[in-house]
């Protein structure tokens, strides 16, 4: 079924007035595609499905969790992470203090691939490492740091390339097992995070629609990665003024590799590729 304008319109009307979700500045293709995407797979028409999310509040999470995407891996775009390792973190490894702030963490693969990298740069001790996500399900798959094994062979191998391998000298190999941060359980389809990686991180129940700041900090590096792709260019800008006044000076804020800060936001930072820096 197509929808038009005015189905979406009504739509997002329903679920803002019936839950605490607003997402009327979400990018309206995307939103197109996952609510047709969602009346196929409930088998119903837009009447049916305005009528079970006002009538069912567990169906509304779920309806929220299918329209916000979910996608993640171990250090994702590995050449962010490269970017990550060798011309962010040592620019803040003088600080006394460092906080990180990871927004829309999904299921916590971004926020371990940071952890790891600290541990490996000494910055692990101190540095605090705040994530969050509108998810609530997300936060506590985080919370476990629990990962199916088969399914995600590609972590190993991004965890190869940021952590044992240099890309400015391939022929150096650092030797970093796995199981310094997480063991791998073959017969149980596992991967499990260390216990000192999963205790690291302090996690809330945050919506970037609302501007919020749970942990009342500031911070010097930001890591809101696939998420504004999701997001009209309004709330984009919103997003990301807001992420200026969290950020300590020279603070750095890394998007994802097609995400671009544009629009009034745009003067705020100097940008570095696929990441940006505060003016
Ligand atoms: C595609 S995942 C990206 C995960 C990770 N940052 C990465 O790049 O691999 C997008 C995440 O953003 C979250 N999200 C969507 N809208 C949000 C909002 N308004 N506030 C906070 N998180 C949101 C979703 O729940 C989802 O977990």
């Amino acid at each position: 079924m197509a929808l038009t304008r005015a189905d979406i319109e009504l739509f997002l009307k329903t679920l803002k007035e019936i839950s605490t979700y607003d997402l009327s500045d979400y990018s309206e293709n995307s939103l197109k595609r996952r609510i047709e995407k969602l009346l196929l797979d409930n088998n119903t028409n837009l009447q049916g499905l305005i009528y079970k999310i006002s009538s069912n509040k567990q169906f509304v999470e779920k309806i929220v969790r299918d329209i916000t995407v979910n996608t993640t891996e171990l250090f994702r775009d590995v050449k962010t992470w490269h970017k990550i390792r060798y011309r962010i973190l040592p620019k803040l490894a003088h600080l006394e203090k460092i906080n990180i702030l990871h927004a829309g963490c999904s299921s916590g693969q971004e926020v371990f691939s940071m952890l790891i990298l600290l541990n490996e740069l000494n910055l692990f001790d101190k540095t605090n490492v705040y994530a969050t996500d509108l998810n609530s399900e997300m936060i506590e798959k985080s919370k476990k740091g629990l990962y199916k094994f088969r399914f995600n062979l590609n972590y190993l191998d991004n965890y190869d390339k940021v952590i044992k391998e240099n890309p400015f000298n391939f022929d150096e190999i650092r030797d970093v097992p796995y199981e310094n941060y997480f063991h791998i359980d073959k017969d149980l389809d596992i991967i499990k995070m260390k216990d000192f990686l999963i205790k690291k991180p302090t996690y809330a129940v945050s919506d970037l629609v609302k501007n919020e700041n749970k942990f009342y900090k500031k911070y010097d590096l930001i890591l809101c990665r696939n998420v504004l792709i999701y997001f009209n260019n309004d709330l984009q800008n919103r997003v990301l003024i807001n992420f200026h006044s969290l950020l300590n000076d020279n603070g750095f804020i890394v998007v994802g590799v097609h995400e671009r800060i544009l629009g009034e936001a745009e003067e705020k930072f100097i940008k570095k590729s696929t990441f940006y820096i505060k003016k």
